[in-house]
């Protein structure tokens, strides 16, 4: 009931968009521009975006896909939070005083869009994705139910990157790989199906650029829309790289005992 009360208030309601512009081929340096738009039932902020692209000014540039936080290409910073501008609803917004910014710690191409090319250099030197051995090529293998609990919470990344703006490092140092990367590969230490050559990945990230450059003050938990905790899987990562040799050294007894 209090939810219904909500939406039909809203649809009397003008929300005033104060929204950064700059394109980078021709302004002098960025500013703000602001837009009414008259709110509608269940409207989000990316809708409210489109119809200003649409009624205002055509020019206003913003990425988006899927309009249903799965996609990860609408991120930006709303109210000083980073988030998904299609799971943000007007109704659920404190004020009808909106301010839209680009993700921070990405050069900005136009209104926006950031360029968003180290994100992905450090997602592509990180390998986070599935390297089978063998045997898993061979037909379906499956994953304990307690393994799948294991890394639950990464598999649900979306690669928005709204860790990555929110991250402190990242702003001081560019080539730290960033939380979301870091954490994603983690998901594939845990994943049993998963056979690569560890020490070769351990070496890529044993410096400060990589596991060591997180200084663990959880700006990435709070900017997380999906609930994904990247400290801790930053965390983990760390103790298994420390635990390594250990691991293996009792694996190698074990064998030697065996034989
Ligand atoms: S960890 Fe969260 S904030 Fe970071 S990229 Fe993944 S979904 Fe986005
Ligand atoms: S916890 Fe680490 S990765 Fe996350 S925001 Fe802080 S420094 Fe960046
Ligand atoms: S449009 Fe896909 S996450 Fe928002």
């Amino acid at each position: 009931m209090h939810h219904k009360k909500e939406n039909i208030d809203i649809e009397e309601k003008v929300f005033s968009f104060k929204i950064f512009r700059f394109d980078k081929r021709k302004d002098q340096g960025p500013y703000f521009e602001c837009f009414n738009v008259k709110a509608k039932k269940g409207m989000t902020v990316l809708e409210a975006l489109l119809k200003i692209q649409e009624d205002q000014d055509p020019s206003l540039v913003f990425r988006y896909s899927c309009r249903g936080a799965v996609c990860g290409s609408c991120a930006m910073i709303i109210n000083g939070h980073p988030n998904l501008a299609c799971r943000i609803q007007l109704a659920n917004l404190p004020s009808p005083e909106v301010l839209i910014e680009p993700l921070p710690n990405f050069e900005i191409i136009k209104d926006l869009i950031v360029d968003m090319e180290p994100f992905w250099k450090a997602y592509r030197m990180v390998e986070p994705w599935l390297m089978p051995g063998e045997r898993e090529k061979q037909g379906e293998h499956l994953v304990t139910e307690k393994n799948r609990a294991q890394i639950d919470q990464f598999v649900n990344c979306i690669l928005c990157a709204c860790c990555y703006g929110a991250c402190p490092v990242v702003s001081r140092d560019e080539d730290y790989l960033g939380p979301a990367a870091l954490a994603k590969l983690f998901r594939f230490i845990r994943d049993s199906r998963d056979k690569r050559n560890w020490e070769d990945t351990f070496k890529r990230l044993d410096n400060e650029h990589g596991a060591w450059g997180c200084d663990t003050v959880f700006r990435c938990v709070d900017a997380c829309p999906k609930q994904v905790r990247p400290t801790d899987g930053i965390e983990a990562l760390r103790r298994r790289m420390v635990l390594r040799p250990f691991i293996r050294q009792a694996a190698h007894e074990a064998k030697s005992e065996s034989k």
